[in-house]
């Protein structure tokens, strides 16, 4: 192996499939089943191959660089099928790029380096992430993540551009501080009292570059959620009670109740749900919700998350067919010898929109997590163990 300037990481010799390779195959195959032309596809591969800079070269014979937060196996890579009533569906690619730098500070470099050079190309303004940096980026910064991109990879070769930061950087206990400030700096002084109580916040999200209605997002994290707290937190956002709770049971599976015990009172007790609220035009009220599940956590295998998925998308109205293909092109395992390929399911209101489901599709490039046998076993003890402490 050649080592490799940049970063010392080593290159892969003839004949090893590096992790550039596997993810550009990836996104190949699932470009053309969404329609995407090669150009563009090779465009987008190419910017994200030049993201992850040495990185891409290392050989998956190897363990990841650093361990991204991104996917379960660590992968700095995440693909997304946005399904809407009304449309095609869009294909996005969620990446890491400072994987490989042992700490946040020089993650967080690299990750300012990759969206400067998009907003270089692409002729867009930088200037809401300019106006965190002292924020999101101090010099002892702390993980899980510094700073990741997203792309929704649009026909014509110019992406809409997403930045996905930590409110963690200095510390959890900052975090509210980090969020409200952030909010503030941002035109919304008011979108903090806003939010609803939650257990942290792991991201906070900005459009840049070309966006009908560019958003901020924040992410709120919630623990032992039920449906009826689901429905409670979509709040103002034109989201529609009984279309949460079907999206809420349908993707975390209807599986044990304690007895006498009512539907609704299911909690996540694995993996916790996330919410979303995105606010838009300097309006004090949130323009937007998403209720994301990590269906990954309540399944036995993604064969399982599959079905559960195509029933929310045939139920919403959305053609299912569109996840098929792309399922197949990222794997070519069985659903059944795993779980986490179908990472989360979201539903997402955005103000004057169409809902939207969105599927969060790993890239498995080091691992496949074995199919979860212990699963109802588990689920079924946790509540015995509650019912009787009760
Ligand atoms: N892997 C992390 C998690 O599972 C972060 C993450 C990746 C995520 N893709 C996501 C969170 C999509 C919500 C939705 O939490």
């Amino acid at each position: 192996m050649i080592p490799q300037p940049e970063t010392g990481i080593p290159t892969a010799g003839s004949g090893e499939t590096t992790l550039g390779d596997h993810v550009l195959g990836q996104l190949r195959r699932f470009g053309a089943t969404v329609g995407l032309s090669e150009a563009d596809t090779a465009l987008y591969g190419q910017v994200l191959l030049d993201s992850l800079s040495g990185a891409a070269r290392r050989p998956l014979s190897l363990p990841p660089a650093s361990p991204s937060f991104i996917s379960d196996d660590h992968t700095p890579v995440e693909f997304s099928l946005a399904c809407t009533a009304d449309a095609a569906p869009v294909l996005r690619v969620l990446v890491e790029p400072g994987y490989g730098h042992s700490n946040m500070a020089d993650s967080a470099r690299a990750g300012l380096e990759a969206i400067r050079a998009m907003a270089a190309r692409w002729d867009f303004a930088t200037d809401q992430l300019d106006a965190l940096e002292d924020l999101f980026f101090p010099a002892s910064a702390e993980g899980p993540l510094a700073l990741w991109y997203a792309l929704d990879l649009r026909a014509g070769g110019v992406p809409g551009v997403k930045v996905y930061l930590n409110p963690s950087a200095a510390g959890p206990e900052h975090a509210a501080r980090t969020v409200r400030e952030a909010l503030r700096r941002l035109g919304y002084d008011k979108g903090f009292a806003k939010l609803p109580p939650g257990a942290g916040y792991p991201f906070v999200a900005l459009d840049l570059g070309t966006w009908k209605t560019p958003r901020v997002k924040v992410y709120v994290s919630h623990p032992r959620m039920s449906a009826d707290d689901a429905c409670a937190l979509s709040g103002t956002s034109g989201s529609v009670e009984a279309d949460v709770r079907y999206f809420f049971h349908a993707a975390a599976g209807s599986f044990l109740q304690p007895e006498g015990d009512t539907e609704d009172t299911l909690r996540l007790l694995r993996r916790p749900a996330l919410t979303c609220h995105s606010f838009t035009e300097g309006d004090a009220d949130p323009s937007g919700f998403t209720l994301h599940i990590p269906v990954r956590d309540y399944v036995r295998d993604d064969e399982e998350a599959f079905a559960r998925a195509t029933a929310l998308l045939t139920r919403f109205g959305m053609d299912p067919s569109a996840l098929g293909r792309g399922l197949r092109a990222l794997t070519r395992r069985q659903l059944g010898d795993g779980a986490g390929l179908i990472a989360y399911l979201a539903l997402v209101y955005e103000r004057n929109r169409q809902p939207r489901i969105t599927a969060y599709l790993s890239s498995e490039a080091y691992a496949v997590r074995p199919p979860q046998e212990q699963y109802a076993q588990d689920e079924l003890q946790y509540l015995q163990d509650e019912l009787s402490a009760s």
